[in-house]
């Protein structure tokens, strides 16, 4: 063979060497290991399993009592399942329900601008009836059970706790918070 072209492939297969030699060390050097699972981990808000009892009276306990061990922080976030509906800053828009600044002992069904369903004005006997404590836990407990035909399409927060949360949050979003119910007082009759 040529002289010539033995030590021009030599020089090409060194040349291939070299580069393989680098490609590999490279890898060993900046090789990130994939992912365990791709994207976001999506963790969905699961509704608590709520037993035979928990069908059957949500709001059994008397909302005092819920509220004295309440967190508004937490309840903000609970909120979060309102806020596609509702807003709750002062002088908020009317979104699919109304705003909910000032909510509790506020006339119920009487919010500027929003136009309510008939089934909530029969429940507010003609913005006599306010929003207590005690109807805000029970509504909000099962929004369909309590105010019958009412606009309202959501499933209602069975936990008490994330009840109770979500009421100490919305009581703070006021311009004077109304006092926290008594935590001794039996629960009154409903309606
Ligand atoms: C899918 C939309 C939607 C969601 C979610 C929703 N609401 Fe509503 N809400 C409405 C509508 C619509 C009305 C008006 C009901 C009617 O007129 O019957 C309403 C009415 C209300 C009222 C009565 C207000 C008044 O001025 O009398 C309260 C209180 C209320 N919602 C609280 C809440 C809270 C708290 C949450 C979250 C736990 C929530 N809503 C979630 C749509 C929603």
């Amino acid at each position: 063979m040529n002289p010539y072209v033995n030590m021009t492939v030599g020089a090409l297969l060194a040349t291939v060497f070299v580069m393989m030699s680098v490609s590999i060390a490279s890898e060993g050097i900046f090789h990130s290991p994939a992912p365990e699972k791709e994207g976001f981990a999506i963790v969905a808000a699961e509704e608590p399993a709520g037993g035979e009892a928990a069908e059957a009276a949500p709001a059994a306990v008397p909302v005092g009592q819920l509220l004295a061990g309440a967190d508004a922080a937490a309840g903000a976030t609970v909120f979060k399942k309102c806020q596609s509906c509702h807003s709750i800053e002062k002088g908020g828009p009317n979104k699919v329900g109304p705003d909910l600044w000032g909510l509790v002992n506020r006339p119920i069904a009487t919010h500027e601008g929003f136009s309510y369903s008939a089934g909530m004005k029969d429940f507010s006997k003609g913005g006599q009836e306010t929003w207590t404590f005690d109807h805000l836990n029970h509504f909000l407990a099962g929004p369909k059970a309590y105010v019958k035909g009412t606009a309202m399409g959501f499933a209602g927060l069975k936990n008490d706790k994330e009840r109770a949360n979500l009421l100490a949050y919305i009581r703070e979003q006021s311009d004077s918070p109304a006092p926290l119910p008594d935590p001794n007082a039996p629960a009154p009759a409903t309606n």
